[in-house]
């Protein structure tokens, strides 16, 4: 019955019956009042003023002043000179349930893995970028347009991936999604359409993937990964006809794909008349020496690219591309504007002035600077207070591996960690190393560089705990 505002002409859905047996002043109040009560309309939520609610009713201010009036006195809405009446706080009924249980204490430590730094995203220039877009779209690019994007960004990022990632990339093999998530899907629906019935994915992998993957009608299965990434030699008697491959940086492991199975990757492709989604989700953040060029570069007709701007820039900004092969590009346009018509064109105006401006050059060179910053510092800090744990998966990306001894009891540590608010993920969460001794995926994107010695000395404690705590339970 009730829609929150709308906008700064706020409105509210009422229906009057003229004519009726209630008169109008009781209607209004009585429905106002029945959207107080069952949340329709919400704590805080304003209503039009007396003036403005009238005209939209079409009934004299006078009524809608005493419909008012009698609600405040209610205690329904809250009425101040000068401001919208709003809805009172404390006469909205609890949610169905009882109240929202409280938010989960803050971290005092935080090792969370898969999130990169937002604070230092460059909000001024994301805000020039933004005022370019609008000051400079033509109306056509407000409509709704080629579902694959619009072809300023598919330019900029076909010239970006070719020079940073040695991406073979032409503009209109781009397609600009909302991120990796959805590229993946896109994909994958792609595929099972054209007969794909299993997907290879590396094992372990966010499970999420597995979902995601299933949904668009794939079935997944998983492929071991070990020190030098995929084991692509289990491809062929997996019976899979793609695979979904990260092999700058083997999520979670940090493994990047060995040469020589690069080689065979390729092979098999070729072979099985297969398709790679190559992940190419951290690749710029890489430390020790330049990045691993992209395997779609070598082999552009068996490759679907796919990048994200969620570990680059900022989750929040849903920004993804794939850079696919001709033959499957209109059946991933058809799948795009089926999904969502497209991705925010002004946004990827922004995008598109904001790499050409080379300010997504001028952020990483920043961020990698920051990350080598906060790793070394991880690194040195472990190597002090838990001497015993083996470090991996450093090379690239925003995370550390960190294997303890076989003598650690993981649910005895993550109650102790729990405890003392340090917070990381291991690699359980990624559906594997259920066996083996706990390894800790420990990421420094959230953490700052000063406070991770402090963080690693926490940890150090936690695991000393635990260790006690099992000896005494044994
Ligand atoms: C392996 C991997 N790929 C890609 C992404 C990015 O996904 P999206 O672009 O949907 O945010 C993530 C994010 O955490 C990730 O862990």
């Amino acid at each position: 019955m009730f829609e929150n505002e709308t906008s700064s002409a706020c409105e509210v859905l009422l229906t009057l019956h003229r004519g009726a047996g209630a008169r109008l002043g009781a209607q209004v109040e009585s429905q106002l009042r029945d959207g107080v009560r069952t949340g329709q309309l919400r704590a805080g939520a304003q209503l039009p003023s007396t003036r403005d609610l009238a005209g939209q009713l079409g009934v004299s201010r006078r009524i809608v002043v005493d419909a008012y009036a009698q609600l405040a006195a209610e205690g329904y809405l809250t009425l101040r000179q000068g401001a919208r009446p709003r809805v009172n706080g404390a006469c909205v009924p609890a949610v169905e349930g009882g109240p929202a249980a409280p938010p989960p204490a803050r971290p005092r430590y935080d090792f969370q893995p898969s999130a990169p730094d937002v604070a230092p995203f460059p909000r001024a220039a994301w805000l020039r970028s933004l005022r370019v877009a609008l000051s400079s779209m033509t109306d056509v690019e407000l409509g709704y347009g080629d579902p694959c994007g619009l072809p300023a960004l598919r330019s900029a990022l076909a010239e970006y991936l070719g020079r940073v990632r040695g991406v073979v990339a032409e503009p209109d093999r781009v397609v600009i999604t909302s991120g990796y998530s959805q590229g993946l899907s896109l994909v994958c629906r792609v595929l099972a359409e054209r007969g794909v019935r299993r997907i290879a994915l590396e094992h372990p992998c966010d499970p999420e993937y597995h979902v995601i993957v299933r949904r668009a009608g794939l079935e997944p299965v998983p492929v071991a990964v070990d020190d030098d990434g995929l084991r692509v030699e289990l491809l062929a008697p997996a019976d899979v006809q793609a695979v979904v491959v990260t092999p700058a940086h083997q999520s979670p492991t940090g493994a990047v794909l060995g040469r020589e199975r690069r080689t065979a990757l390729r092979a098999w492709l070729r072979e099985a008349g297969a398709v790679a989604i190559e992940d190419d989700y951290d690749a710029e953040y890489r430390y020790d020496r330049a990045a691993v060029g992209a395997l779609q570069g070598l082999e552009p007709e068996h490759v679907v690219y796919a990048g994200t701007a969620s570990k680059t820039l900022a989750p929040g900004l849903r920004i993804g591309w794939l850079v696919v092969p001709a033959r499957l590009v209109d059946a991933l346009r058809q799948e795009k504007r089926l999904s969502d018509r497209g991705t925010s064109h002004v946004d990827q105006r922004a995008f598109a002035d904001f790499v050409d401006r080379g300010e997504l050059d001028r952020h990483l060179r920043r961020m990698r600077q920051l990350y080598r910053g906060r790793r070394d510092t991880l690194v040195a800090a472990l190597a002090e207070a838990l001497p015993e744990a083996r470090v991996r998966g450093i090379a690239a990306g925003m995370h550390a591996m960190v294997e303890l001894t076989p003598a650690d009891d993981e649910d005895a540590l993550r109650a102790e960690a729990a405890r003392r608010r340090i917070r990381f993920e291991t690699l359980r969460d990624f559906g594997a190393g259920g066996e083996g001794p706990p390894v800790l995926m420990l990421g420094y994107g959230q953490i700052a560089e000063a406070a991770i010695p402090h963080g690693i000395a926490a940890l150090a404690a936690a695991v000393r705990a635990s260790r006690a705590a099992t000896v005494a339970a044994d």
